[in-house]
């Protein structure tokens, strides 16, 4: 078939063939299918979707595009979380070291943030000297020896997924269910992994705004990353005000690091215990989720996922005295406190808003050659649920000039609403898929 007699056979609703779809993919890969020719088929999908079967044939074609990598030599388990992405995001940075403390190998490759959320690399390289961009064979070997390695996507881990969404974000084709489905599991897929744990993010700071269109793409994860031969859990998280209290790059890892200290506060501690716990269970060091959870609080509580992360951060450059005196990751020049206009109690903290404050104070990029500024950020004292007073403060902006305060405060402001009687947060953890 033709390039153009594959697009057509989509977008008159047929379904593509494996072999199809493989060689479509393999085209493009080669410069053969010409990227107006991808962006008309991820039309085409976007319009008449894809089956599971097609599904699966789009995530193999994708992560066979580029280097597969090979964990068999480590020995156990390998498991993997991935986040769909959220405002103040840091699980990754607590998850990794604390799973990898209770004995389950955790190769992670993360992303940098692009928008309103942030990404892991960039909270990451908040450390001085922490460098993500390992060889492979540096990786794989730390994997063995650490027990998790904490990295950035390479140019040859699935290539097909990076230049096709760099078309689908400008084509209007992102939002497709299978379209994302192959996208994330091609990447995680290459990792070489054994199981992969999904925070499906849901609601006004997510990528996934309704429930149900949330459900319907941890639905599609999980039955992909099975035909693939994969052990999957999805669960449904809560995003409409932003996790924890920080956000920012320097200040997210600072408060990530608490977490390990056995403090932090109570939203990321509990996603931290949900998906290590998940983790533990698939990675098979744990029979149940409450034996899971009681074997990771130990870990805490014992200072050896602290220790873990130290491990980490030495073996890939970084200062492991960050870890202990945050100040090292750097602080903002300017701190000014954002005040409650009246009394009474926060209803709702628009996660987006916060997410694009962080962005202009510098903690984000607006393109991806932007340079992040680790220091800039917010910190949220107030959130929902909390009883306000005037003049209390609702947050501080950590910027680098008064004029970037000034212009941050406003916004953070203006993403906070009151009501006069408690409101009650969303719960967390909305449902698990699996
Ligand atoms: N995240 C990804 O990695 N891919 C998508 O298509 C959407 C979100």
């Amino acid at each position: 078939m033709t390039p153009s007699d594959v697009i057509r056979a989509k977008r008159d609703g047929q379904k593509l063939t494996a072999d199809v779809v493989r060689s479509f993919v393999d085209r493009f890969v080669r410069g053969e299918v010409a990227d107006y020719q991808m962006s008309a088929l991820c039309m085409a999908v976007y319009l008449r979707g894809l089956d599971d079967a097609e599904t699966w044939a789009l995530t193999e074609a994708m992560l066979h595009s580029g280097r597969v990598l090979d964990l068999s030599s480590v020995p156990g388990q390998k498991v993997d979380k991935h986040s769909t992405g959220g405002v103040g995001d840091k699980v990754s940075i607590c998850l990794a070291p604390l799973v990898a403390a209770a004995g389950v190998k955790v190769p992670m490759i993360s992303g940098r943030g692009l928008g309103h959320t942030g990404g892991t690399l960039d909270k990451l390289e908040a450390i001085p000297g922490f460098d993500v961009r390992l060889p492979v064979e540096r990786f794989v070997a730390q994997v063995a020896e650490v027990g998790c390695a904490l990295v950035g996507q390479t140019d040859d881990l699935a290539p097909a997924d990076r230049r096709m969404y760099a078309l689908r974000d400008v084509t209007a084709t992102v939002e497709s269910i299978p379209l994302i489905t192959a996208s994330i599991l091609s990447k995680k897929l290459a990792e070489g992994i054994d199981a992969l744990v999904l925070d499906v993010k849901v609601g006004r700071g997510a990528f996934m705004e309704s429930r149900a269109r949330a459900r319907a793409l941890a639905r599609s994860l999980v039955r992909c990353g099975k035909r693939g031969g994969k052990k999957v859990v999805a669960i449904l998280t809560s995003m409409d005000e932003p996790l924890g209290r920080a956000v920012g790059n320097a200040l997210e890892t600072a408060e990530a690091i608490d977490v390990l200290r056995g403090g932090g506060p109570r939203d990321l501690v509990e996603l931290t215990l949900v998906f290590g716990a998940e983790m533990l269970v698939l990675g098979g060091v744990a029979k149940s989720i409450a034996q899971a959870r009681s074997l990771l609080s130990s870990r805490i509580a014992d200072g050896t996922a602290l220790e873990k992360l130290r491990t980490i951060v030495r073996a890939q450059g970084g200062d492991p005295a960050a870890v202990d005196d945050p100040s090292r990751m750097g602080t903002a020049p300017v701190i000014r406190p954002v005040s409650a206009p009246k009394r009474g109690f926060v209803r709702s903290l628009d996660a987006r808003a916060i997410g694009l404050a962080a962005m202009s104070l510098g903690a984000g990029r607006r393109r991806a050659e932007d340079a992040i500024d680790p220091a800039v950020g917010i910190v949220l004292e107030k959130k929902i649920g909390d009883a306000v007073h005037p003049g209390e403060p609702l947050a501080r902006v950590h910027a680098k000039t008064e004029a970037d305060a000034e212009r941050a405060a406003e916004e953070v402001a203006g993403a906070y609403a009151f009501a006069a009687r408690r409101a009650h947060p969303a719960r967390l953890v909305l449902e698990r898929i699996s």
